[in-house]
């Protein structure tokens, strides 16, 4: 989604705020733009469809300099990419960047039409530049004009603004996207992500809903939605935890696939003992809360409903509680019923998705036990509106497509799943020591399902000339197919289906010719015999097949069928063991493509528009 960074400081800040989006980018975007006034209020903004690079090679050429400044990179949601619809926009004395999306845009257009305001691009953006310079016009202040105008906007924004006549301060405010101040030494930084800052400073102040904040090169004033003054914490960052290089590593997504041992193994430590999962791992009160429950409703969305969905078979079976999980963007527009006892769980990686947020705030006015979230991201919205919190620890993830996200979730599903049966009495010790064993030894299974990296890249040739592919599973994997299924459409753009495998003479078997690769995970499990069937069914229309699977199944290579075989891990702990050959094959299948992994075209890092 978009991107904000902005800065008021006594040197020339254009360098750094490209860098700034230069980190942003893996938020996915389409334009980029960039206004800057100098110390005797000279005026410049470009703006550039296309790659930042392309934005930063024109601000070079042209030799921009001045120190007070406004930078963005726009996702398209109002008007097509161009030129004329990227940030900044102006309005008379005012520019300001935005991300987010104005619900009632078109009333305030029509509005500002009739007062003779005109309209150069088709953005939503643009209405809130008039607004704020309708207000300015009328009271002299800047800070009083963005307060003024604030109420009238509808949906969600994090906006930054100037007066191109006055270097010496920017406005900042944030309702339901987010936006950090980065503290520097006589120069103050803000941005819509801490990632975008740190180059500048370990410093950082992260506003919260409804704050407007008025930031100079030496002073930051906040105030809360009744306009009172208010402190807000400082922070300081872990350089280690906000690393984002590439090291050795060709893609960000390449990278992240590999770090998986560490980061599964991060979010386990200090959270398992030998024998058990520590239950206040959750919480204080998780103990209290997790004996009460009687059902748990998961919302998510993309990959994290994957998540969700492998985790209600573990729900039902090991902990014997009742599991539904549910599409965020469809739980918060339909009635629905509030089982007593229910956990309301959200999982996210970016805790900043706007459906599940809004489906989060939804459930706190619901009857509801508690709320809880699953995030890899301390210091979002989701975290902070969340009864009860369990961080994955995966670390920064930059490539679009989630891949050391998931697998952590997966592992804190699995612990949580053990908590509760355990709390509620339904999960026996042994079940949970073999549960803890086998969550101790997966990173190291990890390590080895890694190994097959060149194997799967052979195996990737398959894909080359294919427009369509098929993905199979059953129980837990079946999940595992979808996230595999997801993973190749986004990076890959080759059309991909999940089926449960019983579920394909239902109607896709009549898709399956020598022209479509199907791709079935089949460990073995209790439901090896079954898929055995299924792979039969497929085997005789000609399907070109794929399997993964482990070394104790004894499946045949022939011609129509490829086999990678990992060793056999126990099954508890196989939908997360088989996840990372389907990230590495989705990999490779890009890569020959040629798309660009870690940005595929139109898709963003964090969702945070509807
Ligand atoms: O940050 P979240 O986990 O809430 O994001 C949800 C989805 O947008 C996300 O998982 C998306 O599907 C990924 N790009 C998948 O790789």
């Amino acid at each position: 989604m978009c991107g904000i960074i902005a800065a008021v400081a006594k040197r020339d800040v254009a360098d750094i705020l490209l860098e700034g989006l230069q980190r942003l980018e893996y938020r996915g975007y389409d334009s980029a733009g960039i206004a800057i006034i100098d110390s005797e209020a000279n005026f410049t903004r470009h703006r550039r469809l296309g790659k930042v690079q392309i934005l930063a090679d024109d601000v070079k050429e042209q030799n921009i300099k001045g120190g007070t400044g406004i930078a963005h990179t726009r996702w398209a949601t109002h008007g097509v990419p161009s030129e004329n619809n990227a940030h900044p926009h102006l309005s008379r004395q005012i520019a300001l960047v935005h991300n987010g999306i104005i619900e009632n845009h078109q009333a305030l257009r029509e509005d500002l039409i009739k007062k003779g305001y005109l309209f150069e691009s088709e953005t939503d953006t643009e209405v809130i530049a008039h607004l704020i310079d309708a207000e300015f016009e009328r009271s002299g202040s800047l800070f009083d004009a963005v307060q003024t105008c604030i109420p009238k906007l509808k949906g969600s924004y994090a906006i930054v603004i100037f007066d191109i006549t006055d270097p010496s301060r920017i406005i900042a405010a944030r309702s339901g996207s987010p936006i950090v101040v980065g503290l520097g030494n006589g120069e103050n930084f803000v941005a819509s992500d801490q990632l975008a800052l740190l180059h500048l400073t370990q410093r950082f102040m992260f506003l919260e809903e409804g704050d407007i904040a008025e930031i100079t090169d030496k002073e930051i004033h906040v105030f809360n939605n009744l306009g009172d003054l208010v402190q807000r914490e400082i922070q300081e960052s872990n350089p280690e935890q906000d690393i984002c290089e590439k090291g050795p590593f060709r893609h960000f997504m390449q990278k992240e696939i590999f770090e998986q041992p560490k980061a599964l193994l991060n979010t386990i430590q200090g959270r398992l003992s030998e024998t058990q999962v520590i239950t206040p791992s959750f919480g204080t009160d998780a103990a209290s809360i997790f004996s009460k429950i009687e059902h748990i409703q998961i919302v998510a969305c993309g990959t994290s409903y994957n998540a969700g969905l492998t985790a209600k078979y573990w729900f039902e079976s090991l902990s014997r509680v009742s599991c539904d999980v549910e599409i965020a963007s469809e739980f918060r527009y339909r009635h629905f019923i509030a089982r007593p006892n229910t956990l309301f769980l959200t999982l996210s990686q970016s805790g900043e998705t706007a459906d599940t947020l809004a489906a989060l705030r939804l459930a706190k006015e619901k009857d509801f036990l508690c709320t809880m979230s699953i995030c890899n991201v301390a210091r979002s919205s989701l975290v902070r509106e969340s009864d009860i919190v369990f961080l994955t620890h995966a670390g920064r993830e930059i490539g679009v497509a989630s891949t050391k996200a998931f697998t952590t979730q997966l592992i804190a599903l699995l612990m949580l799943v053990t908590s509760i049966g355990k709390e509620k009495k339904h999960l026996d010790d042994k079940t949970e020591l073999s549960i803890v064993q086998a969550l101790h030894a997966l990173p190291q299974h990890i390590e080895e399902a890694l190994t097959f990296d060149k194997e799967i890249e052979k195996l990737a040739k398959n894909f080359t000339n294919k427009q369509h592919s098929l993905f199979l599973g059953r129980g837990a994997l079946y999940p595992i197919a979808m996230e595999a299924a997801l993973k190749l459409k986004e990076i890959s753009y080759i059309h991909a289906e999940a089926y449960a495998a019983g579920e394909l003479k239902h109607g896709p078997l009549a898709l399956v010719d020598a022209q479509m690769p199907v791709v079935v995970i089949a460990p073995n499990n209790d439901l090896l015999d079954k898929l055995k069937s299924n792979i039969e069914e497929v085997r005789a229309r000609g399907g070109e097949l794929i399997l993964f699977t482990d070394k104790t199944t004894a499946f045949q290579k022939d011609k129509n069928i490829k086999i990678i075989a990992l060793p056999y891990v126990n099954e508890l702990i196989a939908p997360i063991y088989f996840t990372v050959p389907m990230q590495l094959l989705a990999y490779h299948v890009a890569l020959i493509k040629g798309t660009d992994v870690d940005q595929p075209r139109n898709l963003a890092k964090a969702v945070t528009v509807e």
